[in-house]
């Protein structure tokens, strides 16, 4: 795989006119993009399939949670906008009805184990024993015995859950910063080339390249650092 397929752009914009302008602006530069909750509640659905047809990859971030029937029909017709990757929560019930959903199609689930804003305290608010690192590694094992494709991950927990999922599941980590971009909400950040140093295959990033006075270099710049990496690791 090209570096350049393995960068994600997260289209978090407020509408669409905004997600075309910007894809037309980065051009061949980008093949892969998401398209989260802010751009899907805003026409963004039509757009996804839209850069389908048009030869890009998408990443469908609706983290989908619900009862296994509802999520069963709901990946059963996202597979049918012809996006790439979908996230689920790594709820054994989810997991399991939507790789049975999924199946025939080319879309790869991607597993969210914990949410990373979630630390031990608000994992015991919200009523589990477990701790952030325990219940993580317990839901990657599960989401790898249950045919899932890969987790989205902090990249700084890559490298612990790869050793739990091995070689083959995909780790898809956003919370990326090239060197001198500003961190904004992002506290646990690693540069592109720590990230796929730490095993990840896709990196998602968002503001460094959409905030970026030349975004187009943004992503060259990245493409670059990746590529580099890659070399580094052979
Ligand atoms: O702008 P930035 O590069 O921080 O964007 C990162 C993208 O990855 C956003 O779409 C955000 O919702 C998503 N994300 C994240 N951290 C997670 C999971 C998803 O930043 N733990």
């Amino acid at each position: 795989m090209q570096a350049r397929e393995k960068l994600i752009v997260a289209l978090d914009v407020d509408d669409v006119r905004a997600a075309e302008a910007m894809v037309e602006r980065l051009g061949d530069a980008v093949v892969f993009y998401k398209v989260g909750y802010q751009l899907a509640f805003a026409g963004g659905l039509p757009l996804a399939s839209a850069l389908s047809r048009a030869g890009k990859r998408v990443f469908l971030d609706m983290k989908l949670h619900d009862i296994g029937n509802t999520v069963a029909r709901g990946v059963a017709n996202v597979a049918r906008l012809g996006v790439h990757f979908l996230t689920i929560h790594a709820y054994p019930q989810t997991m399991r009805a939507a790789v049975e959903a999924k199946a025939g199609s080319d879309l790869k689930l991607l597993a969210v184990t914990v949410l990373t804003s979630y630390d031990d305290g608000d994992l015991s608010d919200a009523g589990y024993a477990l701790g952030v690192d325990a219940l993580a590694a317990k839901r990657a094992a599960q989401a790898r015995a249950l045919g899932v494709d890969g987790l989205v991950c902090s990249p700084l927990e890559a490298a612990a859950l790869r050793a739990v999922i091995g070689a083959d599941m995909l780790l898809v980590t956003p919370g990326i910063r090239p060197q001198g971009s500003a961190a904004g909400d992002q506290k646990r950040a690693l540069s592109p080339a720590a990230a796929i140093a730490a095993g990840a295959d896709y990196l998602v990033v968002g503001r460094p390249i959409l905030q970026a006075s030349d975004p187009k270099a943004a992503v060259e710049t990245i493409v670059a650092e990746i590529a580099a990496a890659e070399r580094a690791g052979e």
